[in-house]
């Protein structure tokens, strides 16, 4: 027993699969993977309710007390077992409960998180040598059959198909700062409710310029400003309601930035971040269903698409990117990670002369 006196159980984040003759056992709350003996399953089993370490030396009766007690205290190390009142403990609870119907396929979603992310400098040959040594997939696929040319698509000379057209990533930025105007307007053109409609059973829906799944739209923006005129760098949550930021922190520097987006270097020299968090209560409250999980990385997908439009259109830079330290982020954005997380990140700056 980790304290002598605690209760443990098993932990519910737990998924248990073979990998070739292997069987493993997946906490996918900490990301914690362990190969153990089948035996390990039966010791788990016993663990379904609060166990005390004398119950515990009383079932195990054909092990001697001290190798039972080494056993428990390894299997706490590893995350397969959980003590009553621990951080690990009521994070496991409020996972397991809160994610209850989207489990265990939604456990994708915290296996996934702070990845360890390579610094490496990524020449081609170092690229070469990670990469698999089979022929790279055909960029386009080959369907047979008759085809039937279309016509020639030519660009129209008005604003949407040349924003649409030039839309493109960005890594390079000037020094130069956002405006308030600017950033307002990426703000309200990509997460604003710009109107509202009333419907049977759900009452009043957001209308925003994406789509969302059943317009439960689980997604909301915080702005790191880090050269924003008019604007004091900072943290800050955007209501999409009522048009405003609300600080959070002073916490914002170009190393955070850095730090945020896996040590991307761009992000650094960006003018403002605008990280995008889901709220997934919203959507599961609807959608029972794990598929759901699927919708809420949609709904990004748009809102990114929508704000890098919106940039291109007011002739800035924008970026996106998807690796995050998601903890770090979640811990400043004082999120806890389960009912909301950090899904993605859209940048911008002003572009080089
Ligand atoms: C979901 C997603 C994640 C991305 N993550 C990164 C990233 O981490 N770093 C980066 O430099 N670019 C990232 N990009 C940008 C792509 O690399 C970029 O879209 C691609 O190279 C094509 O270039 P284009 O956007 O100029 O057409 C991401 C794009 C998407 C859609």
């Amino acid at each position: 027993m980790a304290t002598g006196t605690g209760r443990l159980r098993r932990a519910r984040c737990l998924i248990v699969y073979w990998k070739g003759t292997r069987v493993v056992f997946h906490n996918f709350a900490r990301r914690l993977s362990i190969s153990a003996r089948p035996i390990t399953w039966n010791v788990l089993h016993f663990f379904d309710k609060w166990r005390t370490l004398p119950e515990v030396i009383a079932h195990f009766e054909s092990y001697t007390p001290a190798s039972v007690r080494a056993s428990i205290s390894q299997l706490v190390k590893q995350g397969l077992l959980v003590e009553k009142g621990s951080p690990q403990g009521v994070r496991d609870d409020r996972i397991s409960a809160q994610w209850s119907a989207w489990l265990p396929e939604g456990s994708f979603h915290f296996s996934t998180k702070d990845p360890a992310y390579t610094r490496d400098d990524w020449t081609p040959a170092r690229l070469r040598s990670v990469l698999p040594k089979t022929a790279q997939p055909k960029i386009f696929k080959t369907v047979r059959g008759q085809k039937k040319q279309l016509p020639r698509c030519a660009s129209p000379a008005s604003e949407f198909p040349r924003v649409l057209m030039s839309r493109k990533t960005h890594r390079q930025f000037s020094k130069a700062p956002l405006t308030l105007e600017a950033t307002s307007q990426l703000l309200y053109f990509t997460w604003s409710a710009i109107g509202y409609f009333q419907v049977p059973v759900f009452g009043r829906l957001l209308h925003k310029t994406s789509p969302s799944g059943g317009a439960r739209h689980p997604g909301e923006v915080y702005v790191m400003a880090l050269r924003v005129r008019g604007l004091a760098r900072g943290l800050y949550y955007y209501h999409p309601g009522d048009h405003t930021l609300t600080t959070i922190s002073t916490k914002a520097t170009p190393f955070r930035a850095w730090r945020y987006c896996a040590h991307q270097d761009h992000a650094k020299e960006a003018a403002a971040l605008f990280i995008m968090t889901a709220v997934f209560p919203r959507t599961m409250w609807k959608y029972q269903h794990s598929r759901a999980y699927r919708v809420v990385l949609l709904d990004a997908g748009h809102l990114c698409q929508t704000f890098c439009l919106v940039a291109t259109w007011l002739g800035l830079a924008p970026f996106c990117t998807a690796a995050l330290q998601d903890t770090l982020v979640e811990n400043d954005l004082g999120i806890d990670g389960i009912s909301e997380s950090v899904l993605y990140v859209a940048g911008v700056g002003v572009p080089p002369v």
